[in-house]
């Protein structure tokens, strides 16, 4: 599953122990592991083989340059939602036929940069971050429109910059994935994509445009998602929608099915990938068999469980039957519990022989049950509630697992407290990918730029 693992009461990073790198670095931190991460890739590849999709990795799972190039090197493009994730995947080297633009308000500037870099928002930097020019990289692979409005923007914008605009219509099929509210994405109360009727008027409007092709479909359905089930629905109605607009000269070559995939936050959570596969390859071969190329863009499914979080114990107090186990990063650093009400396994990184899990998964607590808490003040500010956890002391830590995804990425500086430390780990060698955050930063960004600038602004 993934190379976290505990020998003789000690928590693992690949061969690293956990406690030997929050000793140098500190905590909170996160932790990759670059061995987990190209394992997932490569059972994925595996499993989906017969059809060959283009794998463009969701790049706001987890967004670090390190995790990118790892995944860039390992040949996936990247499916990005901002401008920013366009430039990231720039900077890590994908080449930008590789790239899906997706997001459902796309500004003009980043429509822009996607079709010509020489409106890239780092053309001016390109010597400092020792990157190429981006004026000459090219146009993005794929803009997934989302509206008809949006679709108009792109067509104007590339008619302007004389640059040929290939897009794919994100259709909302209206289909209960099942995932948490906030993150269910194709019911037609969402609002994502437009309804198959609207994205064929759109196909026929825009037919014979000079600067903008409809090329592909794409589908998105929520996040995470545990059984193939909903894909397969997807899939049916997408193939429906295909042979409509083809019958009125559309031809669709590209047909990506997003991301969503689950991952294991309790052991055996998610069915293998296999088993996505094989309901899905043979729903899509007919058109693979047609020349369609299928794309996937997975985001948890490759970073989840490749990432844990490490947090240090500051205080524990018994309360009105609970031990309160206040830690040094709650949900400024991983906010997926408090907001989704996510379960993420967490134990001790350090525990007495015969005390390490067998499997992640929280068991009714045998005694008082712990509450894992931050220092952050609210209420909602925790990491596990209720559960069974290790005596632990001060300066302990605790190791939160499967955070690799939507962790970093959706972390913040509420209450003042500077985003953690990032570190990657292959085999032995640990190297820190991002700084943890300097109060410096924090409190007065670009400080170090602006120097006097600064010192005036505050003397006013
Ligand atoms: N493609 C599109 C268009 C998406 O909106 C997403 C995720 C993905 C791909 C990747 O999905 P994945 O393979 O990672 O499931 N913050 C939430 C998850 C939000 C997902 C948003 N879109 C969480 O922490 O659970």
């Amino acid at each position: 599953m993934d190379h976290f693992r505990y020998q003789y009461g000690q928590l693992y990073a690949e061969s690293v122990p956990v406690d030997a790198i929050a000793d140098a670095v500190g905590t909170p931190l996160y932790i990759y592991s670059k061995t987990t991460i190209l394992d997932h890739v490569h059972r994925l590849r595996e499993a989906f083989r017969s059809i060959d999709p283009l794998l463009c990795y969701a790049v706001k799972a987890c967004s670090n340059l390190a995790v990118l190039r790892t995944l860039v090197g390992a040949g996936l493009g990247c499916d990005v939602v901002s401008g920013l994730e366009l430039e990231r995947a720039w900077l890590a080297g994908c080449p930008m036929e590789k790239v899906v633009f997706a997001g459902v308000g796309k500004s003009d500037d980043e429509i822009r940069a996607a079709l010509d870099g020489r409106y890239s928002p780092l053309r001016d930097h390109a010597s400092e971050l020792a990157m190429p020019d981006p004026a000459g990289r090219g146009v993005v692979g794929v803009l997934n429109a989302e509206s008809r409005s949006e679709v108009e923007r792109i067509a104007s914008i590339a008619s302007e910059l004389g640059v040929p605009a290939r897009i794919a219509i994100r259709i909302n099929p209206d289909i209960d994935a099942g995932a948490h509210d906030h993150t269910t994405t194709g019911r037609s109360s969402d609002k994502f994509g437009v309804p198959e009727s609207e994205a064929a008027a759109i196909c026929r409007d825009f037919f014979g445009h000079p600067h903008l092709r409809v090329i592909g479909l794409h589908v998105h359905l929520g996040s995470p998602i545990y059984s193939p089930t909903p894909y397969i629905r997807a899939i049916g109605t997408l193939t429906t929608l295909i042979d409509r607009v083809g019958a009125e000269g559309t031809r669709i070559e590209h047909l990506d099915l997003g991301g969503g995939i689950g991952a294991d936050y309790e052991t055996g959570q998610t069915p293998p990938f296999e088993v996505f596969a094989d309901a899905i390859c043979p729903a899509v071969r007919h058109l693979v068999d047609r020349g369609i190329r299928v794309a996937l863009e997975p985001g948890r499914t490759i970073m989840g469980n490749a990432g844990i979080l490490v947090v240090g114990v500051r205080h524990v107090k018994r309360q009105s039957g609970r031990r309160f186990v206040i830690c040094d990063a709650g949900m400024n650093a991983l906010i997926r519990p408090s907001l989704y009400g996510a379960k993420h396994f967490v134990w001790a990184t350090r525990v007495e022989a015969g005390r390490e899990p067998t499997e992640r998964r929280f068991l009714p607590p045998s005694g008082e049950p712990c509450e894992v808490v931050g220092p952050v003040c609210e209420s909602g500010d925790f990491l596990a509630r209720g559960v069974d956890l290790p005596e632990v002391r001060l300066a302990d830590r605790l190791a939160v697992f499967t955070a690799g995804a939507y962790g970093m990425t959706m972390a913040s500086t509420y209450n003042d407290q500077p985003l953690p430390a990032e570190v990657m780990v292959a085999g032995d060698k640990v190297t820190i990918i991002r700084e943890r955050q300097r109060p410096i930063d924090l409190i007065a960004p670009g400080i170090a730029h602006r120097g006097v600038a600064w010192q005036a602004e505050m003397a006013r």
